[in-house]
């Protein structure tokens, strides 16, 4: 792949970003320099009971990323492999942390490419320091008083404080 034909590939990053970490910003600045257009796809994820609705998700992101030029963030329901289809992305990226991250991230990639062979699933690595964080960890130290702004950045964190202590 020339770095020319890079700029013409769209490139959809789906997860459920419920608390989007340092971790996940640092996947979307990588891919926003590679791709001429990165779509934050912000999935509903049937499977987790995310904390955050969906809208408010897409709108934390849109905050933290309000620098990017070339990156979107929208919200979507159903296949991810559906809704690249129907932005015309190339690409799903996903981001893999841990070992443990590569048996699942091989079935969805597998399951993905049998749905939509013409979408290509593109793995990237956090940096180091982002390599063990999740939202869930994340979530867990804050309620228990422990730091986190090493891994979340200030906006968000002020939600994630906000919505647990409504919960606590
Ligand atoms: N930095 C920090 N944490 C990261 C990370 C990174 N770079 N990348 C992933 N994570 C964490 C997330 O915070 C999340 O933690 P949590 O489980 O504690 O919330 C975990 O890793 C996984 O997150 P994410 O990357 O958002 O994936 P997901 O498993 O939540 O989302 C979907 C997966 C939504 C993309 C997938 O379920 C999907 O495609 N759903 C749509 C329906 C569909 O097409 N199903 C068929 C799939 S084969």
């Amino acid at each position: 792949m020339t770095p020319e034909k890079n700029k013409s590939i769209i490139a959809l990053y789906a997860g459920t970003f419920d608390g989007i970490t340092r971790g996940h910003l640092d996947i979307v600045r990588r891919s926003a320099e590679l791709f001429n257009r990165l779509v934050v796809g912000v999935a509903k994820n049937t499977s987790k009971s995310p904390l955050f609705t969906m809208e408010e998700r897409v709108g934390m992101i849109r905050e933290e990323t309000r620098e990017i030029a070339n990156v979107e963030v929208t919200l979507f329901e159903g296949l991810t492999m559906d809704y690249a289809e129907k932005i015309g992305a190339n690409i799903v990226i996903r981001g893999l942390r841990i070992i443990s991250d590569f048996e699942y991230e091989l079935q969805m990639a597998m399951m993905n490419r049998t749905l939509n062979p013409r979408v290509e699933t593109l793995f990237m690595f956090p940096t180091a320091d982002h390599l063990h964080i999740s939202s869930s960890m994340i979530k867990e130290v804050l309620l228990l008083g422990g730091e986190v702004s090493k891994f979340v950045p200030p906006a968000t964190e002020k939600c994630l404080r906000e919505k647990l202590g409504s919960i606590r």
